[in-house]
């Protein structure tokens, strides 16, 4: 039988100064290689908590969080978690930090030491396969909202994570840039990618895109 991806168990939360006010009690849950899960919730139930768990962001209070064998817990893991979870924030201008977007797809490669040559086929690649090559010389302000959100989507996969965690990925986004954004997802699971999509809206672009 297959390995979970991701296991956590009895996990309880509270974030520091809030009177150990839970935000997350006791949560248990197994996600498999190349499951696409949908994480839903009511504003403030603790979605975005719950998924920055998933990559080390945020350590339990109780409980613990192991990824691809590594237990968040422990420090020495974070950078290891980090190469194989990917996070796509609910705000794209929060999450591009470049001036122009082909350095926006070298910036976590180069975090990660990898070799500029290799850094160049994997820049071509990616902008061929998200649709971004004639965009790599535009400084990312110029884009529209869905083209932002996809290439902070290739930012993340170009370093080539085996699990995406996006948070809202199309919530701010109008229907052509949220459709976009969801054939994305259902190619990342073509791709074999293990997704976690945070969304309020999923059963009707799940229907609409035939995950
Ligand atoms: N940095 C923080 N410090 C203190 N409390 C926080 C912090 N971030 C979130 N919270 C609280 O934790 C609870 C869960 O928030 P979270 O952002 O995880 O919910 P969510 O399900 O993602 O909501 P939304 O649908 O609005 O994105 C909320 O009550 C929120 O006020
Ligand atoms: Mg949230």
């Amino acid at each position: 039988m297959k390995e979970p991806i991701i296991s956590v168990r009895g996990l309880r939360y509270s974030y520091p100064g809030s009177d150990d006010r839970l935000v997350l009690n006791d949560i248990s849950l197994e996600i498999f290689p190349g499951e696409v899960i949908a994480l839903l919730g009511a504003n403030g139930s603790g979605k975005s908590t719950l998924a920055r768990h998933l990559n080390g962001l945020l350590i339990p209070n109780e409980g613990q969080v192991v990824v691809a064998g590594l237990c968040t817990g422990a420090e020495t893991n974070v950078w290891e978690i980090r190469k194989k979870v990917g996070m796509v924030f609910q705000n794209p201008d929060n999450q591009l930090v470049a001036a122009l977007v082909e350095e926006e797809l070298a910036f976590g490669m180069e975090n990660l030491g990898v070799a500029p040559d290799i850094m160049k086929v994997r820049i071509k690649e990616m902008a061929k396969r998200m649709d971004l090559e004639r965009f790599l010389e535009f400084p990312p302000n110029r884009l529209s909202g869905g083209q932002k959100q996809r290439v902070a989507i290739a930012a993340v996969l170009v370093i080539e994570p085996d699990i995406l965690i996006l948070d809202e990925p199309t919530s701010m986004l109008d229907p052509a840039g949220r459709r976009e954004v969801m054939e994305q997802v259902a190619n990342l699971k073509k791709m074999g990618k293990t997704v976690i999509l945070v969304t309020m809206i999923w059963m009707r672009q799940q229907q609409r895109i035939g995950l």
